[in-house]
């Protein structure tokens, strides 16, 4: 009876053949990017900057956006659909009422959910005749998919990785070199942009904006080229949904439903996708179903200012109506290093400020995280990337409070990515020292 209720698993023709554009359902018409009001015409540059399926698919007003047969394959390639367990071991150390499901993206080749848009992306490259994708990544855990989905797809790849995470995950850059993809510490001295702040301070730490403006001047340089994104934009955040799509097919066969659905978010793809399927739900069906975004106070976006503001640090971006800190906001590194980004999606944002989306931003000495992180490690048995974590905290947290009420409250919460990379991260917040220690209960770590 235990094991059938712990897992709830597709069979590989039910990959979704579609993903979900929230555009049409939402409350109201989202507001288009815009240029500024002196300089060129940063809208009018996107086709240089971007590929054309996607800049299609970020314009579309379709409410289901087919998924060719080929991407298809590569989602079979890369071990989806994706399990939903229902977290029994957590439920009992916890004593909890509540009922707690977790998404299993950590089950990617490369770490993490990530590889779902970068394997759409790269397999549009390669339809439009692009030889080469250039990148920025923060965790490195959206390099290291773009450098998977290129090495699959026959294209070239190079990534602008924020210094101060490239310099502590050594096995991670090995990892993107051996898939093949070229990788710089950003800021580098490979675009104007970044050598003017290389130069100024040789170990500036950098910043997701900082990687995104080196990405799109390399790419804007070559005719050749094209620039990927692995989040905010709207049709990274559709390709994203197949993560959702998969879940609501899951938790028909659970036969429940979620009242609560909890992701960590950066620039809001992760977060994306697992939800807009069922905000979409929410909005067209009148079903009831709260949405948490777990953040960190280093980079808490949803919390910033609902304005106008660059993607990027150079301002070679359109403007975007989104929750913002400001694109040239410094932030303080942190392990979760894949939340630390200035603004969030103009989709969730739009959202947000519906009052659709609520947020919680755990403090950046990350210490209550980790160690939610280590509960759940030692119960359910998986190691989730530092950014994961926090979606598990929150889930944690709010599991207690149903302790204290009663509440058999419906818990869902997407694991974005493992952190079998990250474990020098963990030791580091949490004080672990290499030596050998008596297993600590779970109970520990909560205090109980
Ligand atoms: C494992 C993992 N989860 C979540 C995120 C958050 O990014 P986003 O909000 O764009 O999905 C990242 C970003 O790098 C990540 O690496």
């Amino acid at each position: 009876m235990t094991t059938r209720a712990r897992q709830f698993q597709l069979s590989v023709d039910e990959i979704p053949d579609r993903w979900y554009n929230i555009i049409p359902d939402l409350p109201e018409p989202l507001p288009p990017p815009k240029d500024p009001d002196t300089g060129p015409s940063r809208v009018q540059n996107l086709p240089n900057l971007l590929m054309k399926t996607c800049l299609g698919q970020e314009m579309s007003a379709e409410r289901w956006v087919p998924i060719p047969e080929g991407l298809r394959d590569l989602y079979a390639q890369a071990g989806r659909p994706r399990p939903l367990f229902r977290a029994l071991s957590l439920e009992k150390a916890l004593g909890t009422p509540a009922r707690l499901y977790y998404k299993a993206e950590f089950y990617s080749p490369t770490g993490s959910h990530k590889v779902n848009t970068a394997l759409a992306q790269a397999y549009y490259a390669r339809e439009e005749g692009i030889e080469r994708l250039t990148t920025e990544t923060g965790a490195g855990q959206w390099g290291t998919a773009l450098a998977y989905a290129t090495a699959l797809t026959g294209i070239k790849c190079t990534v602008y990785w924020v210094r101060a995470v490239h310099n502590w995950k050594k096995a991670r850059l090995g990892f993107m070199r051996m898939l093949g993809a070229e990788v710089f510490a950003s800021p580098s001295d490979r675009t104007e942009f970044g050598r003017k702040l290389h130069q100024q301070d040789p170990n500036h730490p950098g910043s997701l904006g900082i990687a995104i403006s080196e990405g799109l001047e390399d790419a804007q340089g070559d005719p050749k080229a094209s620039y990927s994104l692995g989040s905010v934009l709207n049709h990274v955040l559709m390709h994203q949904t197949i993560i959702g799509l998969e879940t609501q097919k899951q938790f028909a066969k659970a036969g429940d439903y979620p009242d609560l659905m909890i992701a960590c978010l950066g620039g809001g793809s992760n977060f994306g996708g697992f939800c807009l399927p069922f905000i979409g739900e929410v909005l067209t069906k009148g079903k009831k179903i709260k949405f948490l975004a777990a953040q960190s106070q280093s980079a808490p976006n949803l919390q910033g200012q609902y304005r106008y503001d660059f993607a990027d640090h150079a301002e070679i971006t359109p403007l975007l109506k989104m929750y913002t800190l400001g694109h040239t906001a410094t932030m303080v590194p942190i392990k979760g290093d894949g939340l630390r980004y200035h603004g969030c999606s103009p989709i969730l944002s739009l959202l947000r400020h519906h009052g659709i989306i609520d947020t919680v931003a755990y403090p950046a000495d990350e210490k209550h995280v980790f160690e939610r992180a280590l509960v759940f490690m030692r119960t359910e048995g998986f190691l989730p990337a530092p950014e994961s974590a926090y979606a598990i905290c929150a889930a944690i947290d709010e599991a207690l409070r149903c302790k204290e009420t009663g509440e058999k409250k419906v818990i869902a919460f997407n694991i974005s990515g493992h952190g079998f990379m990250d474990i020098e991260g963990y030791q580091q917040v949490l004080g672990f020292d290499g030596e050998n220690r008596q297993a600590t209960p779970a109970a520990t770590f909560l205090g109980c």
